[in-house]
């Protein structure tokens, strides 16, 4: 799909430089080069990359990364919440950033696009702006913000706080947060500098790959996202009694992986029985002390729900609270709930969700209006600014999986339209 034409900019918002000259177009045999590049770092036996946040296999394709912003002639740094960010001047040096950007952190075996493909697009788009010489009036960020999968943590230094607790919290790389952050370069206890406020960014725009199967579905090119659901998670720890598992007799058991079995079905049946696209999972499980022959004592289980109003959320967690006293008193254990993470929920800004619209119209391609069930950075930058996301279908609907695809040109089309709709959104007063 082809949109020709040439720019011509009024005068009056340029000092120097080239007036006009052909409009710039993302080049997606290289960005397909670099997704592919960048699939190295990490890669897993299964064809996708366990590259956890913090993990040696995330620094090193930081330092790839950072030569491809160099490349792109971004000027790069390192935030203390260990955000790469690739900065380009505007005609308005004062103007508030316009920030495009995703992550390169993946969950433990997963795939090559969850964020790659937003990143990589990202910087092919700053690469072609400078490459045909087109200047924006505002600056440009691009930010790859660090651990997103752990619970948008580079994001959430910008638009929030991180808590001793979250800092202290232990991530899959091994490490703590605060290890982690300063394992990549920033420093946990300056995150105070990298705190933003609303309107210190002009906006901010995110390609994904939709992780879901809507789009292709449809036939649709491009998912445009309505908003963004919000994620709260718990440790949840029961503890029973560890006994004898020979000679205790049934009735005479504090089995906590019992309780834990009964929780699990329990939270599926409170998420599943409203109406709604409310989800709600248990992800992870250890049981202590975890032999066949001793009846588990203790359970800690990951409990995570998802909606678009976190009122939802709220009472979900109420029902399954109340389920879980019922089951402890069966089951003669105690429940304890621990919250680890809350992302509030975010709609995205309506005249961007319109300028994404313009844009994949006049490319060609056709559109769908659609919610994101998966977390992503731009829910908390939208806390910062206006904020948008451009989605491209996800073969079979797979992600978090080594089995995630994405078809080259919907990479293309879709990094054409962050391009376009960032160009257009630049201009907007
Ligand atoms: C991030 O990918 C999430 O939705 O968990
Ligand atoms: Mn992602
Ligand atoms: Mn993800």
């Amino acid at each position: 799909m082809a949109v020709g034409g040439s720019f011509l900019l009024r005068p009056s918002l340029l000092s120097a430089g080239a007036l006009q000259g052909p409009l710039p177009r993302v080049n997606g045999k290289r960005l397909v080069y670099h997704l592919n590049a960048l699939a190295e770092y990490g890669k897993n036996p299964q064809g996708g990359v366990s590259r956890v946040a913090y993990s040696d296999a995330d620094r090193a394709a930081r330092e790839y990364v950072i030569g491809l912003m160099g490349a792109a002639k971004l000027t790069v740094s390192i935030d203390a919440a260990a955000n790469l960010i690739g900065r380009r001047p505007g005609i308005e040096p004062k103007l508030p950033p316009l920030v495009i950007g995703s992550h390169i952190d993946s969950v433990p075996e997963g795939g090559n696009y969850d964020g790659d493909v937003g990143s990589m697009a990202a910087i092919e788009t700053a690469q072609a702006l400078s490459e045909s010489n087109y200047p924006l009036i505002h600056p440009l960020e691009v930010i790859i913000f660090s651990n997103e999968e752990g619970g948008t943590i580079g994001s959430h230094a910008l638009a929030g706080e991180l808590t001793e607790k979250q800092l202290s919290q232990r991530t899959n790389s091994g490490k703590t947060i605060a290890e982690g952050i300063r394992f990549l370069g920033g420093n946990p206890e300056h995150l105070g500098a990298v705190r933003r406020k609303r309107g210190d960014i002009a906006a901010y725009l995110d390609l994904h790959i939709e992780q879901g199967g809507l789009l292709e579905a449809q036939h649709a090119n491009i998912g445009v996202v309505e908003g963004i659901v919000g994620i709260s998670q718990w440790d949840v720890t029961i503890e029973g009694f560890a006994n004898h598992a020979g000679t205790t007799p049934m009735n005479q058991r504090k089995d906590a992986l019992l309780a834990a079995a009964k929780f699990i079905e329990s939270v599926n049946q409170v998420v599943t029985g409203s109406q709604g696209r409310q989800v709600g999972t248990v992800g992870k499980i250890q049981a202590f002390p975890g032999a066949y022959n001793v009846i588990p004592g203790k359970v800690v289980l990951g409990l995570e729900l998802r909606d678009l109003e976190a009122s939802k959320i709220q009472t979900m967690f109420e029902r399954i609270r109340t389920e879980s006293e019922r089951i402890a008193a069966s089951t003669g254990t105690r429940f304890d709930f621990a919250q680890v993470n809350s992302i509030v929920p975010a709609l995205t800004d309506k005249r961007i969700r319109q300028l994404i619209e313009d844009t994949a119209k006049e490319w060609g391609l056709s559109t769908k209006s659609m919610p994101s069930g998966a977390g992503h950075d731009a829910q908390e930058m939208a806390r910062l600014g206006p904020a948008g996301m451009i989605f491209i279908p996800s073969v079979g609907g797979i992600s978090h999986s080594p089995k995630e695809y994405s078809r080259s040109e919907d990479i293309e089309n879709g990094a054409n339209i962050l391009l376009h709709t960032l160009m257009k959104q630049d201009r907007v007063q």
